[in-house]
């Protein structure tokens, strides 16, 4: 480090995990300029707000934040050090102008292939606004210092490493294809490195992370295309590394070889996010999800047939244009007929600029909000099920952290449900079979359960 650590950031991030990644890699950006963070707003320099664009309610929520740090900062008064306030992410991506002229207090607007010029941008941002969201074709992650080792360790056993960002499927509600651009993939060597760093740094599992992360193809030293199935095989070599967990998947991209190293590769977990968004046909083709609800079981099979105790999760949207109450119905059927473990459900909100808001048949609030309600209630009975289907187990619990209570360490099982036990923190950092003995809403508990290892 060239400077001490000064000067703080405080970030709060929004959204999805590639967020919990960008922001991780901001913090460490900013660190080797003199930057510590922060958890207290009131201690610091920097305000960043780190955005999501992907519903209408997730934008606005970072207008009134702004409107709150606004706040905050007029009342510190004029003799208070100064505090700039930086918005990124998705939102500032897609409407920074508009960030702008709305947020008079924001001084500092970038999209998310900028993180890398952070440090760069912040200097300007003392003299004047400045506003940064064009995609540049650099490549960001080579710009982008490698996760600092101090800070990995205190972010603890588990960690997100994108390996693809950006998205060519253009489902027509999805504004992602737009805010963060085409696919693109992280060379091999990038991304093996990475992770050997995480995993020398004391990580035990990793979740490689991109808006469709299972479309992974990129480059070895060779020049040639490397999947994703592959990349797993790569990874799962790396001593120290336990785990490899993947998401967000697109069923179109889940390919063979993936199948296979489920099959193969112990490490990876069988827990498997693949959204279909909707179980009816008329629906999925005018979302341009290029797949049928058939298609989409048939897939589930083969991927059972592979790894028979695999534990699914998806997404899925109520209220899309023109969904009868007999396509919710076939959403409702193809809920039970996969039997999710989990799952996340929203009510379909318009975003400009996608195929999705100018379609006929746009649905009204109360049903969208009543179809959510039965869905999430399908979803939840269903989660309860497997959840209570898992007592009487026995399986490999990697203990993360200290529980809730004293005598207590909370871990997660290979399908990622929380589990707490009643054991010592000196177990922490260690994998260990836990007899799983309840379950409580979103959680489990157990006891560790020794020379009973067995995975199932
Ligand atoms: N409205 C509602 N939900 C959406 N998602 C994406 N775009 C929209 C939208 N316009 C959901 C999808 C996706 C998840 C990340 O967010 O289910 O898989
Ligand atoms: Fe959006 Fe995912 Fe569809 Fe890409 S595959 S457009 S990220 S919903």
């Amino acid at each position: 480090m060239s400077e001490t650590n000064t000067k703080k950031v405080f970030i709060k991030t929004y959204g999805c995990q590639m967020n919990v990644y960008d922001s991780d890699r901001m913090t460490d950006a900013l660190s080797e300029h003199g930057y510590a963070p922060t958890t207290e707003m009131g201690d610091a320099d920097l305000v960043l707000l780190n955005t999501c664009h992907i519903r209408e309610k997730a934008a606005e929520k970072v207008y009134s934040e702004l409107g709150r740090i606004r706040d905050f900062r007029d009342e510190r008064g004029p003799d208070a050090k100064k505090m700039l306030i930086g918005v990124a992410g998705c939102v500032a991506q897609a409407e920074g102008e508009e960030i702008m002229r709305r947020a008079p207090a924001v001084d500092l607007v970038f999209g998310p292939q900028s993180y890398h010029r952070l440090p760069e941008l912040v200097a300007k941002a003392g003299g004047e606004r400045v506003i940064d969201t064009d995609f540049p074709q650099e490549d960001k992650f080579a710009h982008l210092p490698q996760p600092r080792r101090e800070a990995t360790i205190k972010r603890g056993l588990t960690a997100f490493l994108t390996v693809q960002e950006g998205c060519d499927k253009f489902c027509s509600f999805c504004v992602v294809p737009y805010t963060r651009g085409a696919e693109v993939s992280r060379p091999v060597a990038q991304v093996v490195a990475e992770a050997q760093a995480l995993a020398d740094a004391g990580v035990r599992e990793v979740t490689l992370l991109g808006q469709n992360v299972n479309a992974y193809h990129g480059l070895n030293e060779t020049g040639h295309s490397v999947g994703l199935g592959e990349l797993c095989h790569m990874l799962a070599e790396i001593d120290g590394l336990e785990r490899i967990r993947y998401t967000t998947s697109h069923p179109r991209d889940m390919d063979d070889a993936l199948i296979a190293a489920h099959r193969d590769l112990d490490k990876l977990m069988p827990y498997l996010h693949l959204p279909i968004q909707s179980g009816s046909d008329r629906i999925l083709k005018a979302m341009n999800r290029r797949h049928t609800a058939a298609e989409y079981l048939e897939l589930i099979e083969k991927i059972r047939e592979a790894r028979p105790d695999m534990a699914l999760s998806g997404d899925f949207i109520v209220g899309f244009p023109g969904e009868t109450e007999a396509d919710f119905e076939a959403t409702l059927d193809i809920v039970k007929k996969v039997g999710y473990a989990s799952a996340f459900s929203f009510k379909y909100s318009t975003r400009p600029g996608t195929p999705g808001a100018e379609m006929d048949g746009q649905v009204p609030e109360p049903i969208k909000a009543e179809r959510l309600e039965r869905l999430q209630a399908e979803i939840n009975a269903l989660q309860t099920a497997f959840n209570a289907g898992c007592v009487g187990m026995t399986f490999p619990v990697l203990i993360e952290k200290p529980g809730r209570n004293p005598g207590q360490v909370a871990g997660r099982s290979p399908y990622l449900q929380p589990v707490h036990i009643e054991a010592d923190a000196g177990l922490i950092g260690q994998i260990l079979p836990v007899e799983i003995t309840g379950t409580a809403k979103n959680s489990l508990s157990g006891t560790i359960a020794r020379g009973k290892a067995r995975a199932v």
